[in-house]
């Protein structure tokens, strides 16, 4: 239908781009919000009829582990990339996921670099620069006109600026406008320049970006993208500031007004402790006592003495400086003289995963560690546990401590980021979720998980906050809902909703 010559009625096209999704591939905490968000988009737009209905299809690098799994797929296109090696073909194939259309690009640099994220950044540059130009091939290949193209982080984001210098766009590509999501800034694809020099990708020119940033594929495509997200408010506005701007930060304010924030969800029916076919005893904030019987089956797998009445922290993160492994532990050892036990788990850094180990050396008798990834395992530590800890330096969202609150596990947090956008502390709060560090350091900490572990001695108070965390609606409905309206505010030729 047309009136004054725009569009009333028709799908909304989105083509959704990122590095990883999960159940594709998941390394991280992109890979959840790729594996969840276009779902929870279509859904919104299918079920609950939204205007204008989304035709959203994601877009993935078919990286050889990924092949190896022999998902079924159709060879739809092939195309070629021009690079200083000559032309590079493309392949795509399309499969199907929960509903939602997905195509997975393979070609040389996506082969060659094995990994999906690799240790020589110049692979993975380059890897992500071919990507990122098929994503904007590929809507022509189909035929398929695109009006939102959803970029995600740096690797995909160069396609926001190649589109903005493209003179002459296909007509599938006439009226895209790009979003740019912000996942974690301080990752800007460094090691890039010979990968822009082979695909000939020119760099910025925008006078505001510092020098380094024009040949730099976030600091690009920030520059470039009609609208840049954030993956929480609280970060949205933390990027402006010189603790948290990567010295990106006066550049960003140059973009303020095209930058936002939408917090991330989760999804509220794999996280469920009523249903959760993972741990001991199925439980919801009606019944608060089966989530006992979790904590004495946990206490007895770790091989605790069975101290039901000592408050049980669990730390259940990545082992990366990012999350502040060393400042928890440090907390812990200045906090020894207190009851408490505590688990530690997961992968990643050498000498974080040494530190977790050698505090079980230190304090035998209160802690445990176990230095992989366990999915399933996080489940029964959510659901036994009473206290996460999450001393994050930075979390533009985070999503372990919406997990843990859904689970009646209370958060006890750095106040940073999307933490803070989803914790209520309980400093005089009857509504309270959780526990807010002001500083991310161990003393800090400290004084903070002392502030939840005395509240623990006070079982109602612990119990109407269990209560309060288990009622927080981190469901992607609304997340999902503040993105479609951003697509149809900045599509082409959208008339509004009254
Ligand atoms: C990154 C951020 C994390 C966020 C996730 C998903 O991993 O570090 O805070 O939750 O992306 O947006």
């Amino acid at each position: 239908m047309e009136i004054n010559g725009k569009t009333a009625y028709r799908t909304l096209n989105v083509l959704f781009a990122a590095a990883e999704a999960d159940p594709f591939i998941k390394i991280g905490g992109l890979g959840d919000v790729a594996g969840s968000l276009p779902n929870a988009i279509s859904y919104l737009s299918t079920k609950k009829h939204t205007f204008p209905s989304v035709d959203i299809r994601l877009v993935l690098p078919f990286y050889p582990q990924l092949k190896a799994r022999e998902i079924p797929s159709d060879l739809i296109t092939t195309f070629t990339i021009k690079s200083t090696d000559g032309l590079l073909q493309a392949e795509v194939f399309s499969t199907n996921f929960s509903g939602i259309t997905t195509y997975l690009v393979s070609g040389d640099p996506i082969i060659r670099s094995q990994m999906v994220y690799s240790s020589d950044f110049r692979l993975d540059a380059e890897k992500f620069i071919f990507f990122s130009l098929a994503c904007l091939l590929l809507p022509h290949a189909l035929g398929w006109k695109v009006d939102i193209l959803h970029l995600n982080d740096w690797h995909t984001a160069i396609a926001a600026h190649v589109l903005k210098k493209t003179v002459l766009k296909p007509r599938e590509l006439k009226h895209t406008r790009t979003i740019l999501t912000i996942h974690n800034l301080p990752f800007m694809g460094a090691g890039a320049e010979p990968g822009l020099a082979k695909f000939r990708v020119k760099p910025a020119t925008n006078k505001d970006l510092p020098k380094w940033g024009r040949r730099l594929p976030l600091p690009m495509g920030l520059a470039a993208a009609d609208q840049i997200i954030a993956v929480s408010p609280k970060y949205s506005k933390e990027i402006l500031t010189s603790k948290y701007g990567c010295d990106l930060q006066n550049f960003l304010a140059t973009r303020q007004s095209h930058i936002s924030g939408i917090l991330n969800g989760i999804d509220t029916q794999h996280w469920n402790p009523a249903t959760d076919p993972h741990i001991t005893e199925n439980y919801d904030s009606q019944n608060l006592q089966k989530k006992k019987i979790n904590k004495v089956a946990i206490l007895k797998e770790f091989n605790f003495k069975q101290k039901v009445k000592i408050p049980l922290l669990i730390l259940v993160s990545r082992m990366d400086p990012q999350k502040g492994v060393d400042i928890a532990i440090e907390a812990l050892k200045l906090i020894k003289d207190v009851p408490w036990q505590a688990i530690l788990l997961g992968t990643g850094d050498p000498n974080l995963e040494n530190a977790c180990k050698a505090l079980v050396e230190l304090l035998p008798e209160k802690v445990r560690a176990l230095m992989q990834f366990d999915s399933k395992l996080s489940r029964r530590l959510y659901a036994g546990a009473d206290i996460l800890m999450m001393p994050s330096r930075y979390e533009p969202c985070g999503i372990s401590q919406m997990i843990a609150m859904r689970y009646g596990c209370i958060p006890v947090a750095s106040a940073t980021g999307g933490l803070v956008d989803t914790i209520q502390d309980a400093e005089n709060n009857d509504n309270a979720t959780g526990f807010l560090s002001p500083e991310a350091n161990s003393q800090s900490f400290s004084h903070t998980l002392l502030r939840a572990i005395e509240t623990y001695q006070n079982q109602d108070q612990w119990h109407q906050l269990m209560i309060s965390a288990m009622a927080q609606d981190f469901s992607w409905d609304r997340s999902a809902q503040q993105y479609i309206e951003r697509y149809t505010s900045l599509a082409h030729g959208y008339i509004k909703k009254r």
